[in-house]
């Protein structure tokens, strides 16, 4: 099991979330951030938007997968929010040691999804 961190641009969520969907993620939380990467936040012109200032308004997206859908979750993502310019984004991939569905009891893989 793996717990995907995607920090992404926020007009790419819609996108991202029809990417994953299409390939049966669907579980996913999102969240509104500020960070800055290598550029540290420099102004950037994003589709139209000036953003100015050391942090920029970013979207995580956390999604706890099995083992098989990690790649698919990472290409989903990027397919969705690749532009090529400085911005787009970073995914993170951390081992994940367990999960429990609450109502069921159930854990483990088969309590993912
Ligand atoms: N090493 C990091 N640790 C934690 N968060 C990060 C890291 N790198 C990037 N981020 C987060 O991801 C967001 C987007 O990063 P960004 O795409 O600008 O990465 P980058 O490494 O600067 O690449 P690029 O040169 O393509 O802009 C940042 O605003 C920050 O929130
Ligand atoms: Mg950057």
């Amino acid at each position: 099991m793996k717990y995907i961190v995607a920090i992404i641009q926020p007009d790419c969520l819609n996108a991202a979330m029809d990417e994953l969907g299409k390939q049966g993620v669907d579980l996913v939380t999102v969240t509104e951030v500020m960070g800055h990467g290598r550029q540290k936040g420099e102004a950037q012109v994003y589709r139209g938007h000036k953003e100015a200032g050391r942090l920029l308004r970013k979207i995580k997206l956390e999604i706890a997968v099995n083992d098989d859908y990690v790649d698919k979750t990472i290409s989903a993502i990027t397919t969705a929010t690749r532009t090529e310019q400085i911005g787009d984004g970073k995914i993170f991939v951390l081992p994940l040691e367990q999960c429990a569905r609450i109502r069921t009891g159930e854990v483990g893989p088969v309590a993912i999804g």
